[in-house]
């Protein structure tokens, strides 16, 4: 049986590769590398294939999901925890079987949001290029301690705790919001509505999932609404944010600093080497002349661990596929 694997990169060709190997349930299944993303445009790749493995950026809307369908796909295996990019109410019409990797390292995603608070405070990225030029002087990488300051996270979910759990250690007060209670969250920070964890945060962190709800959380309004000077940081998805109100925001001084490992036109860069190319996204390019911003490109998940366990819990969900048994990672549990 093939499985037509799209936006491929080396990491993911060798740590599924790896996993595959050491499957001896799995070893007639093959698996057709293809680098391009999943389109319209691209789809027939998958002609021949049983089964599609996706990305965080792989169209899964309703016209891909119809023409793979056509061309007798019958699942499809994401290699990622959100499925923001997936038309769930046409994969089950088209019953599809869906399964995606729901929690491969909340500590990578975790971690890596501390990296992006660490580097915007102590402005390491400006510190590694002075000192590398020979200068020496300290004007303009005043920092804050973290100890004792107040981080709010909006979602509480695996990688909100994990967050928590850092931002603990470091003596900070730590402010939730979610429409659910994590009992775990309540050893480490208390929960707050949205409005009150806004105004009295001074490190606003996003782990909560994008959906119709969720989409530009964060727009001029509740810019407004943060306490003036406040760090904000999204390492979850770019379409939590309305980029060009936090623009706003960064020039009227009323945010501080901005990490950001997600962007809301991200598929049109990430991933992707365009180092030799003009970038024509005018909102990415302001975003650049910032020295108190900090884009990474979609990289909080990228450890080793994480990319064992994504490769690893991706053939677990074959192997229920193929053995037909339930699968807990399976987003449509009906499908026949
Ligand atoms: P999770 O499902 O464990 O937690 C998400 C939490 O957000 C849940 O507790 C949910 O109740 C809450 N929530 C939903 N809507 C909310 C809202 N409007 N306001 C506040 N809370 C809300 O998910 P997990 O594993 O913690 O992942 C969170 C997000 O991180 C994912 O949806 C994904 O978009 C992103 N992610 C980013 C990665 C990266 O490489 N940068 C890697 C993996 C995930």
């Amino acid at each position: 049986m093939k499985i037509a694997v799209f936006s491929t990169q080396p990491y993911d060709q060798r740590f599924l590769d790896e996993a595959l190997h050491n499957h001896s349930k799995l070893q007639k299944i093959e698996l057709v590398y293809q680098q391009a993303g999943l389109t319209e445009q691209t789809a027939s790749l998958a002609q021949g294939c049983e089964l599609v493995c996706a990305f965080v950026n792989d169209q899964l809307d309703a016209p891909v999901l119809e023409r793979l369908s056509q061309y007798g796909v019958k699942g499809i295996l994401l290699r990622c925890a959100g499925f923001n990019n997936l038309d769930l109410a046409t994969a089950q019409r088209l019953k599809l079987f869906v399964a995606r990797v729901p929690a491969y390292s909340p500590e990578a995603v975790a971690e890596h949001t501390i990296a992006l608070v660490m580097t915007l405070n102590r402005h390491i990225h400006r510190a590694y290029n002075r000192v590398r030029e020979g200068n020496f002087r300290l004007d303009g990488l005043l920092g804050f301690n973290l100890y004792g300051k107040t981080v709010g996270l909006v979602g509480t979910g695996q990688i909100g705790l994990a967050t928590a759990r850092i931002f603990k250690g470091f003596g900070c007060r730590v402010l939730g919001c979610d429409p659910y209670t994590n009992p775990a969250f309540l050893t480490l920070g208390h929960y707050v509505e949205l409005d009150q964890l806004l105004a009295e945060s001074d490190i606003v962190s996003l782990h909560c999932p994008l959906n119709e709800q969720s989409k530009h959380l964060v727009n001029a309004q509740r810019l407004a609404q943060m306490k003036p000077g406040a760090m904000l940081v999204n390492t979850s998805r770019g379409g939590l944010i309305d980029t060009k109100a936090v623009i706003d925001a960064l020039k009227s001084r009323q945010i501080s600093a901005l990490g950001i490992d997600v962007y809301e036109q991200e598929s049109q860069l990430f991933f992707q080497d365009r180092s030799a190319e003009h970038i024509d996204d005018e909102v990415f390019l302001r975003l650049m002349t910032f020295p108190n911003v900090i884009v990474t490109g979609h990289q909080g998940f990228f450890t080793l661990e994480a990319l064992r366990e994504i490769s690893e819990v991706t053939l677990h969900n074959l192997e229920c596929y193929l053995e037909g048994t339930p699968c807990a990672n399976a987003l449509i549990v009906e499908a026949e």
